[in-house]
């Protein structure tokens, strides 16, 4: 044990310059600050709220309007997120839950059809899809907590983007090639986001008016734009025409909740992370727990036998995802069992040795296999979220996660407003054991019910080493948030990877249901062929894992190192 310790703190000793010796790609830096996003002008907004004397927290709201303008399909006015904050000056730790809510009409049995089937499309297009946005109330709020430059300042950055055009990058156009068969049913998203109805060239510049004119409103009048009035009575409209059962009631009432960061600790480093109603820190810290026993440096990065380790490990947290997962509002969330090192080393005797384990944790010792009423189906090569972190040389960090779920969410863009509202009603399970789009499934915990939050993955998590803030990391792609962001981490802490490398390094995952291992397809084939040959039942799918944003500050010099995910169009912002 005391040799894995040395050999885990000698990786650790490796990363805090920022650079490991030998580098695929050199990060970014900065002496002053940095944000890093999924969505590059989204982090160049930040950058110029920093340069102009704003902290972690303006250039973290700048960047967010951003990257809703930016990329729509991704994020926006019309969908929600988690922010995780601390503070350099007090050392406090904000999390704020701006997830959406299920609307008051909304039923446990609203995605059913008349036999008891799960309707899938219904909780995925259109206005049933539709949950009561909370993003900028998330925004100004924590804003108006600890923002320092006025608010319109930090809401410029994405109006002039809304006029001046965001040229259309290759992640972008993969995405509108992705969705524009169904953007047809959708007349004003297809009318804002395509061309003449066409796929846009690469550079074609996306202009939106109508969103520029909400966000000046927004900049004078703040969140109760979207609450009562004009621009909330045409998202309710909208939602209804396609079928949905959003009212203005549901937008005036709601609120933001303020959450305790779930809290652990991996070799000697504290992370912080979002609590229920998303899973991710949860699970994040669960599986550390887990992996902690085991010297990962030793068994090397990406090798069969780590992968197998670590995808033990997601099973594992993913299988318990599934019953004990929810709004903390409406079920108790067992987050301190599930989090414990008592409970991660119990499920850490399951990892070794080979074959693994093929039922959940809380059927271990009972005959019972669980059934599943169907397969699941495999994550959608989808683009429907983005992650934006951000640090500065006061000590505060910020790691913003927001969302409208699958690409475009419901689809629908509420005319003359430029707002694409969420689909967020997805995330909920319909039914147990019924797959959601992203192949999850669940049960009474995360079952729909008026007023509550669907399960999230979302994962914006904070390392603080020392107790400082030392990384700050973040990724979209539904389930895949969590073992990207597992992953970004282990590849600094356990490998000595550079932040860029981390961020860039092939991926892999495991989420319990559907049984598929999936790998990234730069994995080595030996790499492959040996987890097959373990049983293993490996996909490669032809599209890449999440988009992970992260920074390091070298605790040393105080210099911040950027890693920007090349699977987006992503950016790294250093000043
Ligand atoms: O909250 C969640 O977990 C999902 N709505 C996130 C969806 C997502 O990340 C889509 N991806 N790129």
């Amino acid at each position: 044990m005391r040799a894995r310790r040395k050999l885990a703190l000698l990786a650790l000793g490796s990363v805090l310059a920022g650079t490991a010796e030998v580098s695929a790609a050199n990060p970014e830096w900065g002496w002053q600050g940095m944000v890093v996003s999924s969505v590059g002008p989204a982090a160049a907004a930040g950058r110029e709220i920093l340069i102009e004397g704003g902290n972690a927290i303006d250039a973290a709201v700048a960047a967010g309007f951003a990257a809703g303008v930016s990329h729509q399909f991704s994020s926006g006015l019309g969908g929600g997120g988690f922010i995780l904050a601390y503070l350099g000056a007090t050392g406090e730790v904000l999390a704020l839950d701006a997830r959406e809510v299920a609307p008051a009409a909304a039923a446990a049995d609203m995605f059913l059809d008349a036999a008891g089937q799960v309707d899938p499309q219904a909780s995925r297009l259109g206005g049933r899809a539709v949950a009561v946005p909370g993003l900028l109330q998330g925004l100004h709020e924590l804003h108006t907590l600890h923002g320092r430059l006025p608010w319109a300042r930090v809401v410029e950055p994405a109006r002039r983007l809304c006029r001046e055009g965001v040229p259309v990058g290759v992640h972008h156009r993969r995405m509108l090639a992705f969705a524009q068969p169904y953007l047809s049913r959708f007349p004003e998203t297809a009318r804002i986001q395509l061309a003449d109805g066409q796929l846009p060239p690469l550079g074609w510049k996306l202009v939106q008016p109508d969103l520029e004119r909400t966000l000046k409103a927004i900049a004078r009048r703040g969140p109760q734009v979207l609450q009562r009035g004009e621009i909330a009575e045409a998202m309710v409209k909208a939602t209804q025409a396609h079928g949905g059962v959003l009212t203005l009631e549901d937008l005036a009432s709601y609120r933001t909740r303020r959450r305790t960061a779930v809290r652990g600790y991996y070799r000697g480093l504290e992370i912080l992370s979002m609590p229920p109603p998303s899973s991710g820190g949860i699970h994040l810290v669960q599986m550390l727990n887990m992996l902690e026993p085991f010297d990962l440096a030793a068994s090397g990065m990406n090798s069969s036998e780590t992968i197998h380790l670590v995808a033990e490990a997601m099973k594992l947290a993913f299988a318990d995802r599934a019953v004990h997962l929810g709004d903390p509002d409406f079920y108790p969330v067992p987050l301190a069992w599930l989090t414990s090192k008592s409970y991660g080393l119990k499920l850490a005797r399951r990892l070794e040795p080979r074959p693994f384990w093929r039922k959940p944790p809380w059927l271990w010792g009972r005959p019972r296999v669980l059934r599943l009423e169907r397969p699941g189906t495999p994550p959608p090569d989808d683009g429907g979220t983005t992650h934006i972190s951000v640090m500065d040389a006061e000590g505060n960090a910020v790691a913003l996660t927001q969302t409208v779920n699958t690409l475009f969410g419901s689809g629908i863009t509420a005319p003359g407003t430029g707002i694409v509202l969420n689909n967020e009603m997805d995330d909920f399970a319909a039914a147990p054991h019924a797959p959601n789009a992203f192949g999850l499934v669940g049960q009474s915990a995360n079952a729909i019910a008026p007023g509550k939050r669907p399960l999230s993955s979302m994962t914006p998590t904070i390392v603080l080493r020392d107790g400082r803030p030392w990384l700050v990391v973040g990724s979209p792609m539904g389930p895949m948030i969590i073992t990207t962001v597992l992953q970004t981490l282990i590849n600094v802490i356990d490998f000595g990877m550079n932040i860029q490398d981390a961020v860039a390094a092939p991926r892999f995952h495991h989420q319990w249901r559907p049984d598929h291992l999936l790998l990234e397809p730069e994995h080595p084939q030996d790499v492959v062929a040996r987890l097959e040959d373990w049983g293993h039942p490996v996909r490669v799918p032809e599209f890449h894992f999440g988009a992970s944003a992260a920074i390091l500050r070298d605790p040393e010099t105080g210099l911040f190192w950027g890693g920007a995910d090349p699977r987006r169009d992503s950016a790294a912002a250093g000043y």
